[in-house]
């Protein structure tokens, strides 16, 4: 009987040491090293196919290198394509994390059955009848979609060499297991060395892998931290459970900008995609009301109008509170802080909460001025008509500052109908030709003057 290796592996950054320690001396974290059960034999999973047998590659010349003329494979999923920049990348791998129940393996399902190529499908958390329940639900059927309900690397790649998949979806890796290493599935070990098998045969093969992962509590993929490092692309699928509402982003992109959103409904024939998100973020209602104002935001080159909420009440307890849903709260506490230096308002002891409107999460800092403006409302209690909307930063000195691609946000608006748009007097802008009023301002008090007179 081979002779049991154990190892030491920290869960945060998946460092492997030779013994215990109580702090990992690579990221500082405490209490994260555990021990798991190696033994390594020299053999990986992926190497018993005739393509491995490959000899070492040479080096060549950049201008050398030839690129197949089809290297993307459009996943008919528009949403997802714009947030891959056209497609999967042949013999690319990639990560799709997310919260359990939020949609990843029916993503992943929709896509299977969509994509007009070979995919197979392969489970460890599911049993074949419920992913074709799944795929009845979806209402979506595809001859070329094979299923397979395996957690041994080993015996996957046995159907791969058998079927020639030209797109493999792997749910999740975190119960995957791989005959060469004892540990148990979901280990760093098993995490490791399951990906990088599976990476192998992505590139040998030039198929392109997606990988569902878990993620812990705190939001991160569960596992060791170079497994997003391993692979080409990491995609984090997110909302909140009250609203329907799933987003897509890129949090790594090898081949594409990360900064594109993919929007979904989660209705009950699945995921349907938003094309139009500006028209769903924005809550209907009757009639005006105070501390709502409306920004026109960018996610990658996608114009975004979006509802903010505010509400400032007086304190009813010594600290005042600030919270913010689908925004950062330390955002938040500069704002408040410029508003009550700069600008001389007295939010000092009133309690702030901010809220989003969606369930939306924005990176946008031209989202600011609209948080300004509807705190302002709230706290005026006045209103802000439904027709206007903000595009602007606020910096510490109070002053509203440019944001990117103005003309486009102010298009948007337009688009939509509203008849004002705030925006900084620093924003270049070309066009003069506008159905919209464009207001420029440079201090948050203009606004306020503007506004509330
Ligand atoms: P699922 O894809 O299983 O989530 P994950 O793989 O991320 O854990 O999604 C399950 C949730 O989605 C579940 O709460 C039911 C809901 N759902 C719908 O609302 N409509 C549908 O058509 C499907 C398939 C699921
Ligand atoms: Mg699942």
């Amino acid at each position: 009987m081979a002779k049991t290796k154990t190892s030491f592996f920290c869960q945060n950054c998946g460092a492997q040491h030779a013994k215990w320690l109580g702090q990992c001396n690579l990221c500082n974290e405490w209490n994260t090293i555990v021990e798991e059960v190696i033994q390594k034999e020299e053999k990986r999973a992926w190497k018993q196919g005739s393509i491995s047998k490959k000899k070492t590659n040479k080096a060549l010349k950049i201008i050398d290198i030839s690129i197949d003329g089809e290297d993307r494979i459009p996943t008919q999923n528009k949403e997802l394509d714009r947030v891959l920049g056209g497609g999967l990348v042949k013999g690319s791998m990639l990560l799709l994390g997310g919260e359990p129940g939020i949609g990843k393996s029916t993503l992943l399902l929709q896509v299977a059955l969509n994509i007009k190529k070979n995919v197979l499908y392969v489970s460890g958390e599911e049993s074949q009848s419920q992913i074709k329940m799944r795929a009845e639900r979806l209402q979506k059927s595809n001859n070329n979609c094979l299923v397979l309900t395996e957690t041994n690397t080993q015996n996957i790649f046995r159907t791969i060499e058998e079927m020639h998949p030209e797109v493999v979806v792997i749910d999740s890796i975190q119960t995957l297991h791989t005959d060469t290493i004892d540990a148990s599935p979901g280990s760093i070990s098993q995490i490791r060395e399951t990906t990088a098998e599976l990476i192998k045969f992505a590139k040998e093969t030039a198929t392109p892998v997606l990988l569902i992962g878990h993620i812990t509590k705190d939001g991160n993929i569960a596992g060791p931290k170079i497994l997003e490092h391993m692979v080409d692309v990491v995609l984090q699928f997110e909302g909140d459970r009250n609203y329907t509402y799933r987003i897509v982003r890129a949090s790594k992109n090898r081949f594409g900008s990360t900064a594109e959103l993919g929007i979904y409904e989660m209705q009950n024939v699945g995921l349907r995609e938003v094309e139009n998100p500006s028209e769903i973020l924005i809550s209907q209602k009757e009639e005006d009301l105070s501390g709502t104002a409306i920004a026109a935001t960018l996610e990658g080159v996608r114009p975004l109008m979006i509802e903010v909420q505010a509400l400032v009440s007086s304190a009813v307890y010594g600290t005042p509170q600030r919270s913010a849903t689908g925004y950062d709260t330390k955002r938040l506490n500069m704002l408040l802080a410029v508003l009550e230096k700069r600008a001389g308002f007295r939010l000092g002891a009133k309690d702030v909460f901010l809220n989003i409107a969606g369930g939306i999460r924005v990176d946008d800092p031209a989202i600011d001025l609209a948080v300004i403006s509807a705190i302002l409302s709230s706290n005026e209690d006045e209103t802000i008509a439904q027709d206007i909307c903000f595009a602007a930063e606020i910096g510490l000195a109070g002053e509203v500052r440019p944001v990117n691609r103005v003309e486009q946000r102010i298009v948007e608006a337009e688009k939509l109908g509203f008849h004002k748009i705030f925006i900084s007097k620093f924003n270049k802008i070309t066009r003069t030709n506008f159905n919209i009023k464009v207001v420029k301002v440079t201090k948050v008090e203009d606004v306020f003057a503007n506004l509330f007179g």
